[in-house]
């Protein structure tokens, strides 16, 4: 039987990522559920229902409930975070556990209800929301709780987000539907009026991982797709390269260019000459797309690099904030702790509805 324990998770549009306290990350699977229209059962959860995407029966169903970053199926969503906590504490627990839960930066009142909600319902006792953005630069092991300004530029798959942190607080945030899934539709649009080629999103995620690029100048590699050839309807082998994916990418890459720029031009002057000195930190699956740090550093002159495991750093900042806010008061200062390498201030946002702590926002300081 599992003693109740606290719990971290990272509630991406592409994958879960779980964090226990005290382990570290024990679960990542896709966030997709497989359910059957007729009798509204889920059938799969995860990996498995990955694989069904595009492959279902006319009575099935495989969604992705968190696609744009916002729960688009409330009710989908809780079952899915059910299985996921279920899967990793057990379904008889003794205590059930308390649970922090990283939100986009710019979800509305209604959406982080429904998330708190959700998690809530799903078996949580206690229910912790935290910005995605913080999370992300926790887990990069940058320090926010110092006055210095940091840029975090987190690409998911649904969605991109760019802050400008200080002081353990959002001082200028976007968040922007375009990312990894955007590189995958770019893709698919571009096969099919270059080539005349219809190929499936998993084919197109592949093409963007092995071949794709950000950037222009890079040498040319290529790979072998199977698609259907739209005029004669029948499957056929194409072989795409480099070059064309990045025809194929640049729009959207240029989309989250002008976001990191344009929240530049919205940061203070002190906090932007800070970034500057420090540089970008960038985090998320869709961070990995070849030549984008190139890119961003070519365009703003500042920076950018790659945070050490980028896919997981959001996970891992959820749960150093979840130990945090669950230790005992004898194990944390008043104003600050440290942990391994990072050391952040107590601001933070707690939802928990028994209590009415309130918690300092960043606008309150001052700089
Ligand atoms: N090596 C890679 N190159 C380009 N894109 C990648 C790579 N690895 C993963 N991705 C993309 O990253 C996205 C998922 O990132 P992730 O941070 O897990 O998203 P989320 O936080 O929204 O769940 C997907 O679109 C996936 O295709
Ligand atoms: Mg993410």
């Amino acid at each position: 039987m599992f003693l109740g324990s606290d719990i971290g998770i990272d509630l991406g549009t592409a994958s879960v990522l779980v964090y226990v306290k005290g382990q570290g990350i024990v679960l990542q699977e896709p966030s997709v559920v497989a359910i059957e229209k007729n009798t509204n059962t889920i059938l799969a959860v995860g990996e498995d229902a990955r694989r069904m995407l595009g492959r279902t029966p006319g009575n099935i169903v495989a969604i992705r409930p968190l696609r744009e970053g916002v729960i688009s199926d409330f009710d989908v969503t809780e079952r899915m975070i059910r299985y996921f906590i279920e899967k990793v504490v057990g379904k008889h627990t003794f205590r059930r556990p308390r649970i922090a839960v990283c939100i986009p930066s710019k979800v509305t009142e209604v959406e982080r209800r429904a998330i708190e909600d959700a998690t809530r319902s799903a078996g949580a006792r206690q229910v912790y929301l935290i910005e995605e953005p913080i999370a992300a630069a926790i887990g990069a092991g940058i320090d926010i709780s110092r006055a210095c300004g940091s840029m975090v530029v987190d690409i998911g798959g649904g969605t991109t987000d760019v802050a400008v942190i200080s002081l353990g607080g959002n001082v200028v945030s976007t968040s922007l539907k375009v990312a990894g899934d955007n590189f995958d539709d770019a893709i698919v649009r571009y096969m099919r009026k270059k080539h005349n080629v219809l190929i499936g999103e998993r084919t197109a995620e592949a093409l963007k991982i092995n071949i794709g690029t950000a950037y222009k100048g890079t040498s040319e590699v290529t790979m072998d797709v199977r698609g259907r050839n739209l005029v004669s309807g029948l499957p056929m082998n194409i072989t795409v390269s480099s070059v064309e994916m990045y025809e194929a990418l640049h729009e959207s890459v240029d989309a989250i260019v002008e976001a990191v720029h344009s929240v530049l031009e919205q940061t203070p002057p002190e906090l932007a000459a800070d970034i500057s000195d420090r540089g970008i930190v960038m985090t998320g699956g869709g961070s990995l797309l070849y030549g984008l740090d190139k890119v961003i550093k070519e365009k703003t002159g500042i920076n950018a690099v790659l945070a050490d495991d980028a896919v997981s750093c959001v996970a891992i900042g959820t749960g150093r904030y979840i130990e945090y806010e669950t230790a005992d008061s004898s194990e944390k200062g008043p104003w600050f702790f440290k942990w391994g390498r990072n050391s952040w201030s107590a601001s933070r946002r707690k939802t928990d509805r028994n209590s009415n702590k309130k918690t300092t926002s960043s606008k309150e300081r001052k700089n």
